[in-house]
């Protein structure tokens, strides 16, 4: 029985704020079963059931579902099972926090990937979505279980999301939602996938108390997932990972300025603010450059590795502040504490915790230079005035993955407007960058492309957004253009207004707010 009280409404747009997203068919990448599915992380799923819609309450659920002939449900639970009559009933006998709490309805199916893990997408991607993660799931629980202690959730399912959900991947217990841009078809985007996994201890197991602690759980996922990905993939390639969430970092506070007071780990949220209006990089990457900077003052891989396992293992089913996770990482190293290790100056734990900006240690990547090295060079000659093609032909980027083409971007992008002509260029020499299918690239290049103002290029852009309503990609690209040339902001208006009904009401509302848009009272 769904709750029918008011929602709650946006502040700046005076639209119901509401966890639950209903589908028509043609938003759907079947386009013959409408959908539905709930979003509930920070604060929306008080419009969905009655409950305690805080992080720092824990419980355990269960829910009983009727769908009509045709459709299946699925929830974040631990167990379920289809009755007669179309009913599903789901248990959860785990306590978790209510943002936890998903459902999604659809013409849903699914197919095993692993001893404890399926994937349920619509049918017509269920063939894409098992050869994507087929046999590689089960790698990353047993890695993460070696890293971090026992799974304790029973499955791991994936429910790849129609186009418009508007997150790479969320946590939901049991059962990670992600975008189906995670198709790319060569596990290239896989890094989402270890994240919503490493939840499964660092934000679902030991949960943030309070969304201004938010980095709690992301900033310790990001070290938790780069973790695995060092132990499965090497140290190179995770470096090279993470100096693109470097970028985004460096990107993110070049356009807030440093001191903005959203860049640091602790966040004070006044009463009647969404955390959700406070969502950034800086939990994320600060987060996971202070959770680096703990691991280097122990100095020694395997004992920190230790300590993250006894930390899961203090505070599991627990929500937690940072004064809680200071306090056991002293009390677990108390020769650090001896040292007095939280005040060095310029890098005292009140100053990561409390002061904005950038953050005062930064793990080390070099690993990764093998990799960021020729990349670099390449978008150096690409920033060319008059272009070298000899040195630029010699490259050869045929073999290059996509992270390496991701950093390669991000470096043309930060030397962009290039001079005149060089984009063309650029977009003739490498089809595989500028036709990319891979989200990532295509992101990537859109930037690039509005940047440069390559007008040629604008369907890309428009493409692009209407192909997938992920936030992290829609908004850069809107900012973008508002900040742009009249006909980038003409291709704003334009491409919002044919795409605003499939977008997520969060996703709407920033987006408005990005473009002006005065917005009626609900
Ligand atoms: N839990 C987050 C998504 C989220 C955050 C939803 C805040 C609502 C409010 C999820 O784990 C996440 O961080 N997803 C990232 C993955 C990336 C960092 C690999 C995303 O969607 O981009
Ligand atoms: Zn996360």
């Amino acid at each position: 029985q769904l709750c029918q009280h008011r929602a709650p409404m946006g502040e700046e747009a005076g639209t119901p704020l509401t966890p639950v997203c209903w589908l028509a068919p043609e938003q759907t990448a079947g386009k013959q079963k409408p959908y539905m599915y709930t979003q509930g992380q920070a604060v929306l799923n008080r419009s969905f059931f009655p409950c305690f819609d805080t992080p720092s309450v824990k419980f355990t659920y269960s829910a009983t579902v009727t769908v009509p002939e045709g459709f299946t449900a699925v929830m974040s639970a631990t167990s379920w099972e289809k009755q007669k009559d179309n009913t599903f009933v789901f248990k959860m006998s785990q306590p978790i926090p209510s943002y936890l709490i998903a459902l999604a309805v659809g013409d849903i199916v699914s197919a095993d990937v692993g001893p404890r893990s399926r994937v349920w997408a619509e049918p017509c991607l269920i063939e894409a979505a098992k050869k994507e993660y087929d046999g590689v799931i089960e790698e990353f629980l047993t890695v993460g279980e070696k890293l971090f202690g026992p799974y304790v959730w029973g499955r791991y399912d994936i429910l790849f999301m129609p186009p418009s959900f508007p997150f790479g991947g969320m946590e939901n217990p049991c059962l990670t939602f992600v975008t189906p841009c995670l198709l790319a078809g060569d596990r290239s985007l896989v890094d989402v996938i270890i994240h919503e996994i490493s939840h499964s201890w660092f934000g679902n197991l030991v949960t943030n108390a309070t969304w201004g602690e938010f980095w709690l759980n992301e900033g310790f996922t990001m070290y938790a997932q780069r973790r695995i990905s060092t132990e499965v993939y090497g140290s190179a390639y995770t470096c090279l990972e993470a100096a693109t969430g470097r970028a985004l970092l460096r990107q993110h506070m070049d356009n807030t300025g440093e001191d903005h007071p959203l860049n640091k780990l602790r966040v004070v949220i006044e009463p009647g603010v969404n955390p959700d209006d406070t969502y950034n990089e800086t939990p994320y990457e600060k987060g996971y450059c202070f959770v680096s900077y703990l691991a280097h003052l122990v100095g020694d891989q395997n004992k920190f590795d230790a300590f993250l396992q006894a930390y899961v293992n203090q505070f599991k089913f627990q929500s937690i502040t940072a004064d809680d996770t200071l306090g056991f990482f002293l009390e677990y190293f108390p020769e650090l504490k001896e040292k007095g290790v939280e005040s060095i100056p310029g890098f005292e734990f009140d100053r990561w915790l409390n002061t904005p900006g950038w953050p005062p240690y930064l793990p080390d990547l070099s690993p990764g230079e093998q990799l960021m090295k020729p990349a670099d060079e390449l978008a150096e000659l690409w920033a060319a005035d008059s272009l070298n093609m000899e040195a630029i032909e010699a490259v050869d980027i045929t073999a290059w993955r996509t992270y390496q083409l991701v950093y390669f971007l991000d470096q043309v992008l930060q030397k962009s407007p290039l001079p005149e002509g060089n984009v063309e260029r650029l977009s003739n020499m490498y089809p595989k960058i500028s036709k990319a299918l891979n989200a990532e690239l295509r992101l990537r290049w859109c930037q690039i492309v509005l940047k440069n103002n390559l007008e040629a290029e604008y369907s890309k852009v428009k493409d692009f957004l209407h192909s997938q309503g992920k936030q992290k990609y829609t908004l850069p690209l809107y900012r973008a253009m508002w900040g742009g040339s009249e006909a980038a902001r003409a291709l704003a208006m334009e491409t919002f207004s044919a795409t605003a009904p499939q977008l997520h009401v969060n996703v709407q509302n920033y987006v408005r707010k990005i473009l002006g848009l005065e917005v009626a009272e609900a």
